[in-house]
């Protein structure tokens, strides 16, 4: 199968570092795979992140390729990909409704009219299950939960039907249980549109639930990217252990604490 995204040798220096935040990484993502990211914090994520979306810092050192040979063109922000934050406030506008937030993306890349992309936001909000989409349309951010604006940011993201969905720890600012059903929402959205997944996070558990394959990054550098579960059960790599070995059983995860008696 032709890959949606191939990345080769790809490094980044930021404006007035002399380190790199990506240190010659390679990889690829096939058409609706889900790849998780995973690696400490500063081990360069989010810069894969940004530079496969196109927002790093005006004046950082890139050198490297990445290509969308499944496309067949440089790939178009929101039209090819979409992309959500950690903070959904990064992604939304909070003095637009939110109707208008979603449908714009549909508008442009899908050449709907203003009635027609409305139509598709409204059907958008009913895919992230928000309450009262009707209702929802003529609303503001601040009308919403923090996991709610996550599943607006969500439907804004994926409004004009891209192939890949980049999710920056999507799901890391929220409480446990709303992580899990933002999760299963993704999971859900992803498989049933045929979209692509690139999964930012440092919670292993969470990526051998979520992806077909993990990607482990190290100060910069890929470490180790294989299936999920070969990643999971026979790391390659000395530092992929490690990291396993500092989280829980992955294949035997606690399921409720029990006070001790
Ligand atoms: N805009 C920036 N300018 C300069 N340096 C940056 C910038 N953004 C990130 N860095 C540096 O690049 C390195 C990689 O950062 P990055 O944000 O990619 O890590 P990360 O794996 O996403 O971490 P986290 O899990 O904390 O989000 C770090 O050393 C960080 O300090
Ligand atoms: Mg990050």
């Amino acid at each position: 199968m032709t890959d949606l995204l191939r990345i080769e040798a790809l490094s980044v220096t930021y404006p007035r570092s002399k380190k790199p935040a990506l240190a010659s990484v390679s990889l690829s993502l096939a058409p609706g795979k889900k790849l998780a990211i995973i690696g400490e914090s500063g081990s360069g994520k989010s810069t894969l992140a940004h530079a496969i979306a196109g927002l790093l810092p005006r004046g950082s050192s890139v050198s490297g390729a990445i290509a969308w040979p499944a496309l067949g063109h440089p790939a178009i922000p929101g039209a090819d990909f979409g992309m959500v934050f950690q903070d959904p406030g990064a992604s939304l506008n909070p003095v637009l409704r939110i109707g208008e937030q979603i449908a714009e993306g549909a508008q442009r890349h899908l050449g709907l009219d203003w009635r027609e992309a409305e139509r598709r936001a409204l059907e958008l909000l009913r895919a992230v299950q928000i309450p009262q989409p009707e209702a929802a349309l003529r609303a503001y951010p601040h009308q919403f939960s923090g996991g709610q604006r996550q599943r607006i940011a969500i439907a804004a993201a994926i409004a004009a039907q891209p192939r890949l969905l980049v999710a920056d720890e999507a799901t890391s600012a929220l409480d446990t249980l709303v992580q899990a059903e933002i999760v299963s929402l993704l999971t859900h959205l992803v498989e049933s549109q045929d979209m692509a997944l690139l999964f930012v996070t440092h919670d292993i558990a969470l990526a051998a639930r979520l992806a077909d394959r993990i990607a482990v990054m190290h100060d910069a550098s890929l470490v180790e990217i294989g299936p999920t579960r070969a990643v999971i059960d026979t790391p390659q790599s000395a530092y992929t252990r490690h990291l396993l070995s500092t989280h829980i059983d992955l294949a035997d995860p606690p399921r409720i604490a029990r006070p001790a008696s």
